[in-house]
């Protein structure tokens, strides 16, 4: 591995020792995928944790005073301050223990965004820029929306990459492994920001970790949509790289995003693509509800609002709970703008920074049916004991107002 002089005096403690151990590590990651150098990043996204392997992990960076320099924004966490709006509390230790955690994040400075949809707003790179990312979601944004690079980081490696401000340069980092080796042909009508989960959850049952190249996507698709399909793609493969041609700046056109090579595989995705992915993701098609949650991946502003367009005026059926996740910061901005208040009004809730795995939400709908609009949200929520039906956003309202589907 090649290291510029700074690198080697971080190296050998110069600059301190939690960068030399963080350091060390990387160049032996960069070792075992054949890198000859490291890159500079002044953003990263690091999805830490509470659990013991995370904590264990920030601590001995904070032994050896380890201080980020630069943004590195979180993913959501256990928060103690939605508990009790969830009506779920966790016992006194447990608080504690989560409380202390928080107080690390902070004490490393690492920014208690709680997102995972940083790309969107809190933690936005720019073309070409290499980055470090982690979050499923996120990745594929970061590469094939806005033309970034990012390999797809584990929490671990990109908060080395924070303390660090380096990452070895190795995959998608490289021209040469960004291109696609896949021609995905859309046939479906694209007609609704659902349908672009539908989209991304087909496709990723045929790509392992290939990168595909759509083409036929209608023109401008909006951020939501292409947050659908991002997120949804990952549901059945691990695509962290995608090409959609005129959206992608490195794909003008097919043949560009193909490196002027064939395709190993061309697949066509129709209507019945789409319909058969919904309808695998369904566990009752009619049925008399308890809940809806929205937010897998986090809510952008644009999507709260339409939420509370939908709701304004009206109520959700009794004993029907609306649950929506965004980041704490766009929760603020909801409140600011009004949004919340209508959601409120009509009985919903929007909480800052949860995710809809943790384990307040499998106690809280436990035995109980519910709507989503995200086929992640229905996979990782699916070995608990709840049934969910997977829709579009309005359909969700709908139920929610009728508490029925
Ligand atoms: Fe976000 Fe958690 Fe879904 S991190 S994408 S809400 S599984």
């Amino acid at each position: 591995m090649q290291l510029t002089e700074y690198e080697q005096q971080m190296r050998d403690g110069l600059h301190g020792k939690a960068r030399a151990l963080a350091l060390n590590y990387q160049i032996q990651i960069g070792q075992v995928f054949g890198a000859e150098r490291m890159a500079e990043v002044q953003r990263v996204h690091a999805p830490l944790t509470q659990l013991d392997g995370d904590n264990w992990f920030i601590k001995e960076f904070l032994q050896r005073e380890a201080k980020l320099d630069i943004i590195a924004t979180t993913n959501p966490v256990y928060d103690v301050n939605y508990f009790e709006q969830i009506g779920s509390p966790e016992p006194q230790e447990y608080v504690k223990l989560i409380s202390e955690v928080q107080d690390r994040f902070a004490q490393i400075g690492l920014m208690p965004s709680f997102n995972c949809t940083p790309q969107l707003e809190a933690n936005v790179p720019r073309i070409n820029e290499i980055v470090a990312f982690s979050e499923s979601s996120a990745v594929p944004y970061v590469n094939g929306i806005l033309g970034a690079r990012t390999n797809r980081e584990s929490a671990k490696s990109a908060l080395m990459a924070a303390i660090t401000g380096r990452v070895p340069v190795h995959g998608l980092l490289l021209d040469e492994n960004r291109k696609a080796n896949v021609l995905i042909e859309v046939k479906a009508s694209l007609n609704h920001a659902f349908d672009y989960r539908l989209l991304g959850f087909a496709t990723g049952k045929l790509m392992g970790n290939n990168i595909p190249v759509f083409t036929c996507i209608p023109n401008n698709p909006s951020p939501e949509e292409l947050l659908n399909l991002c997120t949804d793609i990952n549901v059945s493969a691990a695509v962290a790289m995608l090409h959609i041609v005129g959206v992608t700046p490195e794909a003008p056109d097919v043949a560009t995003a193909l490196g002027n090579k064939k395709p190993q595989h061309t697949f066509s995705i129709t209507d019945e693509h789409l319909d058969e992915a919904r309808q695998s993701m369904c566990d009752f098609e009619h049925a008399k509800i308890d809940f809806v949650m929205l937010g897998c991946a986090h809510y952008t502003l644009q999507q709260i609002k339409v939420v509370a367009n939908l709701l304004a005026g009206q109520h959700l059926a009794q004993d029907v709970e609306l649950w929506i996740l965004a980041s704490p910061q766009m929760r603020d901005t909801a409140k600011q703008m009004g949004y919340l208040d209508i959601i409120e009004r009509s009985g919903g809730h929007i909480i800052g920074g949860s995710c809809s795995v943790m384990p307040v939400w499998d106690r809280r709908f436990d035995g109980k049916v519910g709507v989503t609009d995200s086929l992640k949200l229905k996979f990782y929520n699916s070995p608990q004991n709840m049934r969910i039906k997977v829709m579009s956003m309005d359909s969700c309202i709908d139920a929610a107002i009728k508490g029925q589907c």
